[in-house]
């Protein structure tokens, strides 16, 4: 068995559309809740301007878009296939690499990075850039995953699958453990009012699995790596239909931090 939508591929990790919006669309389902209720509890108002960076498929900027009435927001990714045109005037969507050091977006009252910073070989420099892209008072919000040590779990299975899982990772320059150090980046960065919130991510639990698609993602440079095997997807998938099985490989890590007023 290959899984349950005919394939392993993935996006960051390599792969098809199909895989991709699937990804991203667990993404969205699992996290939009939580970066929502931060965004509101940090004094999201109806008149900023925000830079969405790396947008994906564009759950949150389109819904920044229908909450800042009276601003803007900027929808950037290196790749705009999933995030489609703009359907609101309020949204600009900008096909361009964060990475490039001539990539000037200008200057807003939020910049939010989401499951984007950790993939990037060159993360502390980008995280510096765009503590330049907001306005004085201006708010940085940045979330990605914090791993939790594959040794730790209950599942012999899930060890395996998440040590192969992180080592993929690793192996294309992300750092799954990246968003602990980013507070002290902000602050060092001269940002103020640090704060932080988490969620844990179910992995099993029924259908509060937000696992198999990252899984499956990610499954090809798995068993590429020779860490697992078919076998372990296929078991992977049996063991999710086990009311059971029930897991949290990874903490979601919500980091802000705010540019003083002269
Ligand atoms: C894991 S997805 C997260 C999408 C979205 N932020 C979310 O949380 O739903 C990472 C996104 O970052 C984009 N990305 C990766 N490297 C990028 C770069 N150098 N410049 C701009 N976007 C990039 C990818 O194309 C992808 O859409």
């Amino acid at each position: 068995m290959i899984g349950p939508q005919g394939s392993y591929a993935s996006g960051l990790l390599g792969g098809d559309a199909t895989a991709e919006r699937e990804r991203l669309g667990g993404i969205q389902d699992s996290v939009d809740g939580f970066t929502r209720q931060t965004l509101v509890g940090l004094g999201l108002a109806p008149d900023w301007t925000c830079l969405e960076l790396g947008a994906g498929a564009g759950s949150v900027a389109r819904w920044l878009a229908g909450y800042c009435t009276a601003g803007s927001v900027q929808a950037v990714d290196i790749d705009t296939a999933l995030l489609g045109p703009a359907d609101d005037p309020r949204l600009t969507v900008r096909r361009a690499d964060i990475t490039d050091a001539s990539f000037r977006p200008g200057r807003f009252d939020l910049v939010h990075a989401r499951f984007v910073l950790c993939h990037l070989p060159d993360r502390d420099a980008v995280l510096a850039r765009a503590v330049s892209w907001l306005r004085p008072g201006g708010l940085l919000l940045v979330t990605d995953p914090y791993q939790l040590p594959a040794e730790d779990s209950p599942f012999p299975s899930v060890t395996r699958l998440m040590s192969a899982y992180e080592a993929a990772h690793v192996a294309v320059g992300a750092d799954l453990t990246w968003s602990r150090r980013v507070p002290a980046l902000l602050a060092r960065a001269g940002l103020r009012d640090i704060g932080f919130a988490a969620r844990p991510g179910c992995l099993g639990n029924g259908p509060g699995d937000r696992w198999r698609p990252l899984v499956d993602g990610a499954a090809h440079r798995m068993i590429g790596s020779g860490m697992v095997g078919r076998a372990d997807m296929d078991a992977f998938h049996a063991d999710l239909a086990d009311p059971g099985f029930v897991d949290i490989p990874q903490i979601t890590l919500a980091v802000w931090g705010r540019l003083p007023t002269p």
